[in-house]
């Protein structure tokens, strides 16, 4: 980015993780989130991260402390002023995406780049609140974000060819591999191929064929997955889980995205999965 300072905004875990491999990576980043005090607690978080780094030989303790002092708490949308990119990752829920970014619109410098980290909505909807929809596009990272590889960068419809370039740059600057989804499209490739996935786990769970344990261990082992899906799924948090099939059978009207049962009953008990200390499993 042109001036290396960006701007996260919303600091739940795909929002600090972001964060955090921004400052690594020698980028200032904004920090800022709706609800007072959850910015700090996510510099705690990647304080505390860093730290065990820091303790397994892994990290310099200077490098920590030059990560943790490139992360600025901010209060004010004017104080995203000086960023040339903007990150969004707040609440999956398409109102609350337009209003952040008819804020971030009105505040960034006229050539800065606004991104989502949306893991489904539509680009080309977000895009069309702000007076520059060829400079909007998705940058969806993938939890845990410090460690996975992959950038998802969307195109929405007016999304520029230069726009897709310079994210693109930006995304390799911080360590990241890029695949390009030329068309907006619900789920783009990563969540289109993972829900089905996560169904069919939680459908053979509901049906008693086997064990939440066995179905994991049967995909680890038998399909070399590093986790296995209804732990996965606990991971990435049931309730964004449920959303985004949600959102995928309302787009394409078709049942390989259906929720399963056992699912919309663990959200609505509000078990999110790991972030909640309960999910498929729990977590002491
Ligand atoms: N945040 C930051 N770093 C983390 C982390 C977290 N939540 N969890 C693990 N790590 C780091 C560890 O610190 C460790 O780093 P070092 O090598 O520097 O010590 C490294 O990751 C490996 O961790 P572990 O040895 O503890 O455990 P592991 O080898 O089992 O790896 C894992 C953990 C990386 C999460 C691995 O199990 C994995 O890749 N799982 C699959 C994750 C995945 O598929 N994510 C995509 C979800 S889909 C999504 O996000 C899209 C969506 O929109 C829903």
């Amino acid at each position: 980015m042109d001036n290396h300072m960006i701007a996260v905004v919303g600091a739940g875990t795909m929002g600090h993780g972001i964060s955090q491999v921004a400052a690594q990576h020698g980028y200032e980043v904004l920090m800022w989130d709706a609800a007072p005090g959850v910015v700090e607690r996510a510099i705690g978080i990647i304080g505390d991260r860093l730290a065990k780094q820091v303790a397994a030989g892994k990290l310099p303790e200077s490098e920590r402390q030059q990560t943790l002092k490139r992360l600025v708490p901010v209060t004010r949308w004017d104080d995203l002023a000086s960023a040339s990119l903007a990150i969004e990752a707040v609440l999956e829920v398409m109102e609350v995406k337009k209003e952040v970014f008819q804020e971030l619109d009105r505040v960034l410098p006229a050539d800065a780049l606004l991104a989502t980290n949306t893991s489904s909505l539509s680009i080309t909807e977000i895009a069309k609140v702000t007076r520059r929809p060829g400079q909007v596009l998705g940058m969806h990272f993938f939890n845990p974000a410090p460690v996975m590889k992959l950038v998802e960068l969307v195109r929405g419809e007016e999304t520029r060819d230069d726009v897709v370039q310079r994210a693109e740059t930006f995304a390799h600057s911080i360590g990241k591999e890029t695949v390009v989804v030329q068309k907006d499209t619900p789920g783009f490739i990563v969540n289109r191929v993972l829900m089905p996935l996560f169904i069919e786990a939680m459908r053979i769970l509901e049906e008693g064929i086997a064990s939440a344990e066995d179905i994991d261990k049967a995909v680890k082992l038998g399909l070399n997955h590093p986790m296995g899906p209804l732990t996965l799924a606990d991971l990435t948090g049931l309730d964004v889980d449920l959303h985004v099939m949600d959102y995928l059978y309302d787009e394409f009207h078709d049942d390989r995205f259906a929720a399963p049962m056992v699912l919309r009953r663990l959200v609505r008990a509000g078990h999110y999965g790991r972030k909640t200390g309960r999910g498929f499993y729990r977590y002491s």
